[in-house]
């Protein structure tokens, strides 16, 4: 089986406000094939999903153990982690993170920078997550559904193979729960990966596997639903 990523024997450690070292992964393994399509990581409030996101991503290098992307190690300096997250990874943050300043259309820009034919890219991946015509609307009048179209909008627009959502239905009801998973459906379908953090039994269950981060480690859950 071919990999998309590797993650071994993974060590992370943090250093709280009173300057105490508190452990977060204790040699945590993950792998996720190229042909899978998607992963729910699961595991309680302050388990280290954020965290294995985040290093996943390539915005934190701080920690022990290797990490290979699709055959490449990845390396631990600052400027090659973002040419890396810029070339592979979309990531949805789990606060959508968007700039309140700004449009729809903005928003997705940002995301698309760098690349060529921004505009273009911009249209057709609003297009993809049914914001068609919402360009020029400031994201603080979005709903939170809407919201979180932007987020993936900006997260595909420079088409990466794999995209981490973090909590991608945290704040939103069932029925718009279900939109969001059909367009994550139509996304895969198109050939991008995911891996999904999420409290939700229903988006876990849409996913093609289900690992939980657990006592420091990740092991595979079974039984959901
Ligand atoms: N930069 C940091 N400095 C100090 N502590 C941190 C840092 N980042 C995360 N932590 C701590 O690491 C632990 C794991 O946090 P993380 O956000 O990864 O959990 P989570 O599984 O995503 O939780 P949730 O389900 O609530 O989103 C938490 O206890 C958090 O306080
Ligand atoms: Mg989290």
């Amino acid at each position: 089986m071919t990999e998309l990523l590797t993650v071994q024997s993974l060590k992370k450690t943090v250093r709280e406000p009173d300057g105490s070292v508190r452990r977060i992964f204790k040699g945590l393994d993950f792998a996720m094939g190229s042909h899978e399509r998607s992963i729910a990581l699961l595991g309680r409030s302050g388990s280290g999903k954020t965290t294995l996101l985040r290093i996943i991503a390539g915005l934190d290098a701080h920690y022990e153990g290797s990490y290979v992307f699709q055959g490449t190690a990845l390396p631990r300096r600052l400027d090659p982690l973002a040419d890396h997250r810029r070339a592979h990874i979309g990531l949805i943050a789990q606060s959508y993170d968007l700039l309140d300043d700004f449009t729809v259309e903005r928003n997705v820009l940002f995301g698309a920078r760098g690349l060529a034919q921004p505009q273009e890219r911009t249209v057709e991946a609003l297009e993809a997550v049914g914001l068609q015509g919402m360009g020029k609307k400031s994201v603080t009048k979005l709903s939170g559904g809407e919201a979180q179209r932007v987020a993936i909008a900006r997260a595909i627009v420079k088409r990466p193979t794999l995209i981490l959502a973090d909590e991608p239905t945290g704040a939103l009801d069932e029925d718009t729960e279900d939109d969001i998973l059909g367009l994550f459906a139509s996304l895969q379908d198109s050939g991008i990966s995911f891996i999904i953090a999420t409290h939700s039994p229903r988006v876990a269950a849409s996913c093609d596997r289900r690992v939980v981060v657990s006592d420091h480690r990740l092991v595979d859950h079974v039984n959901v639903g």
